[in-house]
């Protein structure tokens, strides 16, 4: 097969990257994407080629021409899916009838998730937690991580190379033509280490934490994290991982996220005063307008925050849109440490507010001072208000950060 130009790259001893660039995505199931992603495949070569994942559908064709620049993709023996999601499964059906491989291996959870995708076209064989596997004359090690993120997901290490293929697990949603983490903007490594956190693997914090003292204990010696999403890790990975240490606890921070949205501005006013309040009291403030900030945006904010605040204005007895959505994004997230405010404008009844708290509630978010409403438009007293508010959220995160 023609490779058309697309080159593996060399990884470690035996391991080639073969995956594929997306620039253009910009939304991953409901994540905002502004940097695009990758969905990194592996060939590893030892004394046949053996297949880690695959890509999205529509990059079959890439990932078989990077595959051809260092072998004949018939020449694969084995394909190993550490996760069924179809980020990475997506090309798994045409691929097998392409490779035509004699193993396909999976996690037991993920064979059931395979079954409805490949639709009988291939048995698959399970591996089992902890098992070590002779892949190619190399040893693989498969450790079940269920729920970080899907049911199924499981990732391995390869010990000739001292590589652990971490599947969805320190990924980042980054299209870059530098494969290494280390050739990246460390800025950027961070920011979207902990976007991807903050919006895939938040809710299983506790599981992560499990995981991390589970790697140590096995006292296996570390030299590369090859994730299925954005730059390869083959130094600083104590930095990495402790990156993950702190995101997985949640430590609260004397940092607020204000997210508001706003029909005549008011709100917006309303946001402003109480942020620069909070800003005055030593807090560090993000201010989100949700006519121009994401849910992802939001949630990338809110990491290790203390405190959320929701401005809303009332729109036909309800909370605006924009702020239900957000809402809902964050329940499913299940952020945790936070004390939460709710304010807004309104004009005719103020449903708005009351809605927000009843989401504390529900949600666990502790709430810091009762909510601020004020009709229609704010005047200094208004104004005043706000900042008298802004400061009490303050004091409250203060104690909060200081428990
Ligand atoms: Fe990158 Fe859960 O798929």
């Amino acid at each position: 097969m023609a490779s058309g130009g697309f080159q593996a790259r060399k990884v470690s001893e035996h391991v080639w990257w073969v995956g594929a660039v997306d620039w253009a995505l910009r939304d991953f199931h409901g994540y905002s994407t502004q940097r695009g992603s990758s969905y990194n495949a592996y060939l590893v070569m030892g004394d046949y080629p053996v297949l880690i994942d695959t890509v999205k559908a529509q990059f079959r064709d890439e990932m078989l021409a990077r595959i051809a620049s260092v072998v004949d993709p018939a020449d694969i023996k084995v394909i190993v899916s550490h996760h069924a999601e179809m980020d990475h499964s997506g090309a798994l059906p045409q691929t097998i009838d392409v490779i035509k491989p004699d193993k396909v291996y999976a996690s037991q959870l993920g064979i059931k998730n395979l079954h409805a995708q490949l639709h009988d076209r291939h048995e698959i064989t399970a591996v089992k937690d902890a098992e070590v596997l002779k892949l190619g004359g190399l040893s693989f090690t498969f450790l079940e991580t269920r729920m970080l993120h899907w049911p199924d997901s499981m990732i391995s290490y390869l010990h000739e190379d001292e590589l652990v293929f971490s599947q969805d697990g320190f990924g980042m949603h980054l299209a870059t033509p530098r494969l290494f983490a280390d050739e990246n903007d460390p800025a950027v490594m961070l920011y979207e280490g902990r976007r991807y956190y903050a919006n895939i693997l938040l809710p299983y914090s506790a599981l992560v934490l499990k995981l991390l003292e589970r790697i140590k204990s096995l006292g296996i010696s570390i030299k590369t994290i090859a994730p299925d999403h954005g730059p390869v890790w083959r130094k600083d990975l104590d930095t990495l991982l402790g990156w993950y240490a702190k995101w997985a606890t949640q430590k609260p921070e004397k940092r607020a996220v204000i997210a508001f949205d706003t029909m005549w501005q008011s709100t917006s006013l309303m946001a402003r005063a109480i942020g620069d309040a909070m800003a005055g009291e030593g807090v560090g403030v993000s201010v989100l307008p949700l006519q121009g900030s994401s849910r992802a945006d939001v949630m990338t904010e809110l990491l290790c925050a203390g405190a959320l605040l929701i401005g809303s204005p009332t729109i036909n007895n309800g909370m605006f849109p924009t702020i239900a959505d957000v809402l809902t994004y964050a329940r499913g997230l299940k952020p945790k440490n936070l004390i939460g405010a709710a304010f807004g404008s309104y004009g005719w009844s103020g449903e708005a507010c009351a809605q927000i708290e009843e989401y504390f509630r529900q949600t666990g978010v502790e709430p810091a001072v009762p909510s601020l409403r004020l009709k229609f438009v704010p005047d200094e007293t208004g104004l005043s208000q706000c900042r008298e508010f802004g400061k009490a959220v303050a004091a409250k995160l203060q104690g909060k950060v200081a428990a």
